[in-house]
């Protein structure tokens, strides 16, 4: 049930409502760009707000920078207000999509939601990067059944194959946009995707061995990313913050490809 440390990793940025402008965008990819060149064993993936994913994909061409969309509608066109469709971004070059992050569980995304989202993201050719995780840590280890509740949920009725395209994104909600002090440590991240992959085990069989990744998410910063990715059983990082200061992210997947 440990991963193979010889995975290839994954390096994920989500930008979310950032940064304030499209030449700021162009900026912050091409910086990113340039220093992306001989990270074969690691997948990069940066995932701009919607408005930014033009030029975002045009500035990242000739790359190994991966385009992914921080979310999609749940339907594929009409009369839906404000929504942005699956095929949509995958039409700009959206290769992955972050589905059920905590910060829009908040605005009203569910799991029965995600889940639907999932085959949504696969119709449209994108790989879905599922997000779970608990809001706190109770002294009962009621949060195991919260992610077990929550990956039962989000893979209901997705098919073996789905799940073996899947990414599943680890992130305690409690250890988001903290300082990385706050971050959870690779202890318990090992303790935990050991959990996760259990749980999937347990709908899957032994071919949930397949998914190709599950990433960590939660305050990471260059100087914890590297313990997390050596001792947390982790395949990769779902990056905030740190994705926007180019060195930062940059340093994270040079020392991630050198693992
Ligand atoms: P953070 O965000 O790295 O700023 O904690 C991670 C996330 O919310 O995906």
């Amino acid at each position: 049930m440990k991963q193979n440390t010889k995975r290839k990793k994954f390096i994920v940025g989500n930008w979310k409502m950032n940064p304030g402008s499209a030449a700021e965008a162009k900026t912050l990819a091409s910086a990113i760009k340039k220093t992306v060149f001989s990270s074969r064993k690691v997948a990069v993936i940066v995932c701009p707000p919607f408005p930014f994913l033009e030029i975002v994909a045009r500035t990242l061409k000739n790359s190994l920078v991966l385009l992914g969309s921080q979310d999609v509608s749940l339907y594929e066109k009409g009369s839906y207000t404000g929504q942005v469709s699956a095929g949509m971004v995958q039409s700009f070059g959206s290769k992955y999509v972050i589905l059920g992050h905590s910060e829009r569980r908040k605005e009203g995304e569910t799991d029965e939601s995600v889940n639907q989202k999932i085959s949504v993201a696969f119709k449209s050719g994108l790989t879905p990067i599922i997000c779970i995780g608990e809001l706190v840590r109770d002294d009962h280890a009621e949060y195991l059944q919260f992610i077990e509740k929550q990956i039962q949920a989000v893979f209901k009725g997705i098919s073996r194959e789905n799940m073996e395209n899947s990414i599943i994104a680890y992130e305690p909600i409690w250890a988001i946009g903290k300082s990385d002090a706050d971050a959870m440590k690779p202890h318990d991240i090992y303790e935990t995707s050991l959990y996760i992959r259990k749980v999937l085990g347990k709908i899957y069989g032994h071919e949930s061995a397949k998914i190709p990744a599950i990433l960590y998410g939660g305050s990471v910063s260059g100087g914890i990313a590297p313990g997390i990715l050596k001792e947390g059983n982790v395949d990769g990082l779902l990056i905030g913050r740190q994705s926007l200061v180019a060195s930062d992210f940059s340093a994270i997947i040079t020392n991630a490809n050198e693992l």
